[in-house]
């Protein structure tokens, strides 16, 4: 695979990353590289599909901004993403952006949206009557979405929210780089703490937690279940795809996954990358989840 992190930047563009007449990819947002396990389900059960995964790192962390900070800079990425890949549906693979500004984006575009939320509902069918904890970002458990979701769907069980901005940042900058041990030595103080709440079970409110989700379970042993969304937002994306008449014909998976399946990088060298674990951690992450890796310059200067 030819990775492409260096060189002279130029914005990228429709007409540069694919050709006029190519089917219409799934997009998908993050603001960084929380949601690559999110599109890899999604390829398994849509082999024949091509993706394009912008991952917004010239604004990340999105966790510590504020709601209207955080809705400016999400509408003005997938503004960049509709314009450079015409996505026929975007996937918003970062629990923080859906739980502040779905409804915002939906009402702002005319493509269909999956959002990501925190698995409460699993969880609540999990544990009847116990303790939840959340792991998540500062302002995921900050918001009243989430206290609503266990209002509703486990309303017997406790809520224990743990905030974790550290730990998005470390897998961020090097959970492709690091060894199992250093991710399990960076994992010991928050799954002692979960641990000391006499957690039941634990959701992963943040999508990149999804990359040291068996870490995680590991340390906490057989008896805690760690739950993410994964599953059940791949199979969303199914849905919207049948229900939209859109799946791509089986001949498009013919020319070659590479081509067709985008990482696109915002940033570059601003937030250290080329350069740096940040940009070893997404070539390692781009050969991993089989992606072609692209920087990506957006023309809106948001900040
Ligand atoms: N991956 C994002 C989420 O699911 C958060 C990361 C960040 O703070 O930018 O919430």
């Amino acid at each position: 695979m030819e990775v492409q992190t260096t060189g002279k930047k130029r914005p990228v563009t429709s007409s540069t990353i694919f050709s006029a007449t190519a089917e219409q990819p799934i997009g998908f947002l993050d603001s960084g590289v929380g949601g690559l396990p999110y599109l890899q389900r999604a390829r398994e059960l849509l082999p024949e599909e091509r993706f394009v995964y912008l991952a917004d790192r010239r604004h990340f962390p999105y966790g510590v901004r504020n709601r209207d900070e955080i809705r400016a800079i999400v509408i003005s990425a997938v503004s960049e993403l509709v314009g450079v890949a015409r996505p026929k549906m975007v996937v918003v693979a970062c629990n923080t952006a859906s739980v502040v500004s779905l409804s915002e984006l939906r009402a702002t575009f005319s493509i269909p949206f999956v959002g990501v939320v925190p698995a409460i509902k699993p969880a609540g069918a999990t544990v009847e009557k116990g303790r939840i904890g959340v792991l998540a970002t500062e302002r995921t458990v900050e918001d009243p979405y989430v206290s609503n979701l266990i209002r509703e769907f486990a309303p017997n069980s406790d809520l224990v929210l743990v905030p974790a901005g550290r730990l998005v940042e470390f897998i961020e900058t090097g959970v492709a780089v690091v060894s199992r041990d250093e991710i399990l030595t960076v994992l010991k103080i928050p799954a002692e703490k979960l641990i000391a709440e006499s957690i039941d079970v634990v959701v992963l409110g943040c999508t990149h937690f999804i990359h040291i989700r068996n870490e995680l379970s590991q340390l906490l042993g057989p008896g805690i279940p760690v739950l993410d969304s994964v599953e059940g937002v791949a199979r969303q994306i199914v849905r919207v795809c049948e229900q939209t008449g859109k799946t791509a014909r089986a001949q498009q998976a013919a020319t070659g996954d590479q081509e067709h399946s985008l990482l696109l990088v915002s940033g570059g060298e601003s937030r250290g990358a080329p350069g740096g674990d940040a940009a070893e951690n997404y070539r390692r992450l781009a050969a991993k989840f089989n992606l072609q890796l692209l920087d990506h310059e957006p023309a809106d200067q948001v900040r």
